[in-house]
């Protein structure tokens, strides 16, 4: 696997792999890479010819109070899982090198109104400017995000076909721990107790998803799942929502799948899931 910190070395690498008719799949993330990561690197794998992964926390996502500082450094065991995943390339850039790197900011669309995008004010913004400036350096022909952060991905898709880039966005299952709690960078945070009460987010959300399915009123089903969050001891609930999952707008008598979206702190650890409700 070839580690390259420098933008400009790796648009030659890639116009060499493109000259030879290769495809390239991408898959952005801030290291501390879980299950998660790596499915979304091996369904890379599998579709493209030569799979680029980069590892850059992006100061630009994070609001002042929020973890930037502490957020989770593993880069040698992040090397070791991607070489071992079989990955061909490594963008590994320092905040300095991206900063120099002309910077172009680029607006998040509409979709940012509601959920995290409430919660985190300027979030998705961050996400979108630095997204597009990891495109522009990888120029990939797939790029790879995960249905965990199910908004952001729709933002991305979103943010592809409005600067017409020529990138198809594939989405990843949410993968979960044994108990339940969705992958994510931000569980190792989490105590062991604390681990146990967030498993019983996906329970619940789990209940309301059959309930509804089965027939239940909507409106209750989600109050009571509000509800029953609430009582999680340590926990504080930021949102609960039960959304088209096509707009993230209001579900409407055409919804064909809705989604429940929910955000939660357990003590400190914002813990963010969604799960797909079948409406039809
Ligand atoms: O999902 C993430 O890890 C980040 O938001 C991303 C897409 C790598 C952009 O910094």
């Amino acid at each position: 696997m070839k580690i390259i910190k420098k933008p400009s070395n790796i648009k030659k690498i890639i116009d060499n792999e493109k000259a030879e008719g290769k495809t390239i799949g991408f898959i952005p993330t801030m290291g501390n890479l879980h299950r998660g990561h790596i499915s979304l690197v091996e369904k890379s794998i599998r579709e493209c010819d030569y799979t680029i992964v980069s590892i850059f926390i992006n100061p630009l996502q994070f609001s002042e109070n929020e973890d930037f500082a502490n957020y989770p450094v593993t880069t040698k065991e992040d090397i070791e899982k991607l070489s071992d995943a079989g990955v061909d390339l490594l963008f590994l850039p320092n905040t300095n090198t991206m900063s120099k790197y002309p910077f172009k900011e680029v607006k998040a669309s509409s979709l940012t109104n509601a959920l995290c995008g409430v919660s985190r004010p300027g979030h998705f913004k961050g996400v979108t400017t630095i997204v597009s400036k990891l495109f522009d350096i990888t120029n990939p022909d797939y790029a790879f995000f995960g249905e965990k952060d199910y908004q952001q991905l729709l933002i991305i898709r979103e943010m592809t076909k409005d600067l017409n880039l020529p990138i198809k966005i594939i989405s990843g299952e949410i993968i979960r721990e044994e108990i339940g709690l969705a992958m994510s960078s931000r569980n190792s945070y989490l105590s062991y107790k604390q681990r146990i009460n967030a498993s019983l987010i996906f329970k619940y959300m789990k209940q309301a998803k059959s309930r509804i399915e089965e027939g239940g009123e909507k409106i209750d089903s989600i109050y009571q799942l509000k509800k029953k969050l609430m009582f999680i001891p340590n926990a504080d609930v930021d949102y609960v929502q039960f959304f088209d999952e096509k707009n993230l707008k209001k579900i409407t008598k055409a919804t064909e799948y809705g989604r429940i979206f929910i955000a939660v702190y357990i003590g400190k650890t914002r813990l963010i899931d969604n799960i797909r409700v079948r409406l039809k």
